[in-house]
């Protein structure tokens, strides 16, 4: 949905979703942010890529710390709250699609955060993704995505939906279409005033499998896999993984 003010060009974040995108707490807070900076800094090794950088809540605290951070993301709406936050005004951001844009340089690291790969709604646009993070990496560089696991296991037969929140003012629940791996997220919010507002946004999931396959194919091999970004083993039971290719 577009709201008043909203430029299409920003896709699923235009201005009336980066306008509250940063609010304290949830994503946004010292424990959820802290954790994925540290390593993120401990694998950079010279310039890092952040692809789909957002509004820079992961890549102005790296740069902060002294990292070269530069950003491919594309919304404009989103990528203009960089600059104002500390370590964000030394951050080159790059208006683009990260499955085809190029900017200038070879990283020691590219990464995609925060289940951004599922924003890439097609099996090429992720393979594309794989492709153009090795065409930025040096030999020898690391691509890092932090991603869910398909939550198929909550999914009995003959249902499509998963509902993740169900209160009086909001419900959120994922509906899958196991064939294509597309799968939406759903939103219905309604305030006391009764007025409702219902919120769709398109993904396609993939496996962990799956993208080793992307990486091979982008010729990159897996060099980490995490349960989350404390670095704990990923089992059967993880319901996300920070996974690490290496550039051969
Ligand atoms: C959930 S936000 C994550 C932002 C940031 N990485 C973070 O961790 O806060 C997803 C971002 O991906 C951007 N995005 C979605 N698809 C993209 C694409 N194909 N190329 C570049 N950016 C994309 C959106 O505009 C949005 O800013």
């Amino acid at each position: 949905m577009i709201n008043a003010g909203d430029d299409p060009a920003d896709g699923w974040f235009p201005e009336s979703v980066a306008v509250g995108y940063d609010d304290p707490g949830g994503a946004n807070s010292s424990e959820v942010v802290t954790p994925a900076v540290d390593v993120l800094e401990d694998l950079a090794d010279g310039p890092v890529l952040e692809f789909a950088v957002g509004t820079g809540r992961i890549a102005a605290p790296l740069a902060a710390r002294g990292v070269p951070v530069s950003g491919i993301e594309l919304s404009q709406a989103m990528a203009a709250r960089i600059a104002s936050k500390p370590g964000g005004d030394s951050i080159e951001v790059t208006i683009g699609d990260m499955t085809t844009t190029r900017v200038d340089g070879q990283f020691s690291l590219v990464y995609l955060v925060f289940n951004t790969i599922n924003n890439v709604t097609t099996q090429d646009g992720q393979v594309d993704v794989f492709r153009n993070a090795a065409a930025h990496l040096r030999p020898g560089g690391l691509f890092l995505v932090e991603v869910g696991v398909p939550n198929l296991r909550r999914l009995p037969p003959g249902q499509d939906a998963v509902p993740f929140v169900v209160t009086p003012g909001y419900v959120g629940f994922d509906q899958y279409d196991v064939v294509t791996q597309e799968f939406t997220s759903n939103h219905v919010t309604v305030p006391p005033d009764g007025k409702g507002r219902f919120r769709r946004i398109p993904f396609r999931y993939v496996w962990p499998a799956e993208m080793d396959l992307m990486a091979r194919i982008a010729g990159m091999s897996l060099k980490h896999r995490w349960a989350g970004w404390d670095r704990s083993e990923f089992t059967a039971e993880s319901t996300k993984h920070v996974s690490v290719w290496e550039k051969r």
